[in-house]
């Protein structure tokens, strides 16, 4: 793993397996220093491809070196509308398959948008407020869209957004259709963390991997910082880290 600077920030980049134990190293650090202050740890967590293999290094230090979660509450960051937490395709359920159910978290501790509310707008609102409550995020991981999405903040959020029913855009939806047996099937909205939500965290990582993502990471992390590509923002957090594999960097 090597750090590379790209524009004003500085990226990791390496193999997927050595950006995941770095990461692991980061989130096994904050669960011992806040288990030896009494305190919670709040994880902020992604789905979708990129994170898996991190998900399993984690899985893999809770089983053969005993690294608890019973001391983390998390959040994630978004989840599709509409589904059901029973849906396979809900984030709820790919939660707890990829991690969840693998670690000993406390389930009372664990918070996804809900996927079916009466009322949206209030929900989000709850969501925002639980946040807050907990004592903030202390460690966001993010993956990047396509078009530069961060959780579900498509193009055009703005840096004040906070947790939010959301219209997918059509990338988005383009993009999940495979895991739906087609466009026709994939959730028109979803509920997600905004943009300021994000950058409240106290440290952000963003995890990119595949040569798909090469120019998008690049442009989030160079280019203009504004909602055109909302990963971009994260230029302006004073803690975030770029974990890039050797394809998205480009290198
Ligand atoms: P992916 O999705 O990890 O499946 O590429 C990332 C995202 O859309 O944020």
């Amino acid at each position: 793993m090597k750090k590379v600077q790209i524009g004003s920030q500085e990226a990791l980049v390496g193999e997927v397996d050595e950006l995941c134990r770095a990461l692991a190293d980061e989130v096994e650090a904050l669960l011992k220093s806040r288990a030896g202050e009494g305190k919670p740890a709040v994880l902020g967590l992604a789905t979708g491809s990129t994170p898996l293999p991190f998900y399993a290094e984690l899985i893999r230090r809770h089983r053969e070196e005993g690294l608890s979660f019973a001391n983390v509450i998390s959040f994630n960051l978004d989840e599709y509308e509409g589904l059901g937490r029973d849906h396979e395709r809900s984030y709820w359920c790919e939660m707890w398959k990829n991690l969840f159910d693998h670690v000993d978290v406390k389930p009372e501790n664990v918070n996804v948008p809900p996927s079916v509310a009466e009322n949206p707008d209030q929900a989000a609102a709850e969501y925002e407020a639980a946040i807050q409550a907990a004592g903030g995020i202390d460690w966001q991981l993010l993956g990047i869209g396509g078009e530069g999405h961060i959780g579900f903040n498509e193009k055009g959020s703005s840096a004040e957004s906070r947790t939010r029913r959301v219209t997918l855009a059509r990338k988005t939806i383009v993009d999940a259709a495979p895991g739906f047996g087609g466009e026709e099937n994939v959730p028109t909205h979803a509920i997600t963390m905004g943009v300021a939500t994000i950058l409240e965290a106290k440290r952000v990582v963003l995890m990119a991997r595949g040569a798909s993502k090469k120019e998008i990471v690049h442009r989030a992390i160079s280019g203009e910082v504004g909602p055109d590509v909302p990963a971009s923002f994260l230029q302006k957090h004073g803690n975030v880290g770029w974990f890039l594999d050797d394809d998205a960097a480009g290198s």
